[in-house]
């Protein structure tokens, strides 16, 4: 094992068969819909989604947005910045946000806020982690895939200095090996 993991939270198999439940969730939700598109956060929801829409048998497109949340303050889009936006208009269409993980729930809601305000038909949120005790805005995502403890994670889309989104597990870093990377 990776010796800056402490410790492993979930593991490849559990992570991709949650996943695949996941994609059940999705089929069922958007069995009569006429334009679906999930809209991947980047970078961290690219593991998670790219496993996801594999299992995805309904139509469907996907589009990404990047956005940098400056923290802080809890009172939404002031905090959140656009630094990709998506490539379609997603009026009239069913909407379906990707995310790694939700923790205080600023990023999202500023998204949610945004993204709203395009008329999309419908718009709901589905997350690989969700770690509840780090909320600090009014945000829930439709859809769960892992409750996470609050603990600093690695892997499975989630970084550390941009590195260690690749690992095929969730595990908790080890922040004494900080400089290491
Ligand atoms: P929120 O606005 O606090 O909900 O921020 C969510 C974002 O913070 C996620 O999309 C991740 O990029 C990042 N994040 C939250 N928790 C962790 C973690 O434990 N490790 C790495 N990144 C995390
Ligand atoms: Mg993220």
């Amino acid at each position: 094992m990776d010796s800056r993991i402490k410790e492993i939270i979930y593991t490849r198999e559990e992570i991709e068969t949650k996943i695949k439940e996941l994609a059940g969730w999705v089929n069922e939700e958007y069995k009569d819909s006429k334009d679906f598109v999930i809209i991947g956060l980047l970078k961290g929801s690219v593991p998670f989604l790219s496993r996801l829409m594999m299992d995805v048998t309904v139509d469907m497109s996907i589009d990404f947005m990047t956005v940098s949340s400056y923290g802080g303050e809890t009172s939404s889009t002031g905090n959140v910045k656009i630094v990709m936006d998506l490539k379609k208009d997603i009026s009239g269409k069913d909407v379906l946000i990707a995310e790694d993980i939700i923790d205080s729930g600023i990023t999202l809601k500023s998204v949610v806020e945004n993204l709203s305000s395009r008329n999309p038909k419908s718009l709901k949120i589905i997350t690989l982690m969700d770690k509840p005790t780090g909320r600090k805005v009014d945000l829930y995502a439709d859809k769960v895939g892992l409750i996470v403890p609050d603990a600093f994670l690695v892997g499975y889309g989630l970084d550390v200095k941009e590195k260690m989104r690749n690992l095929p597990l969730i595990g908790v870093f080890d922040q004494d090996k900080l400089d290491e990377i």
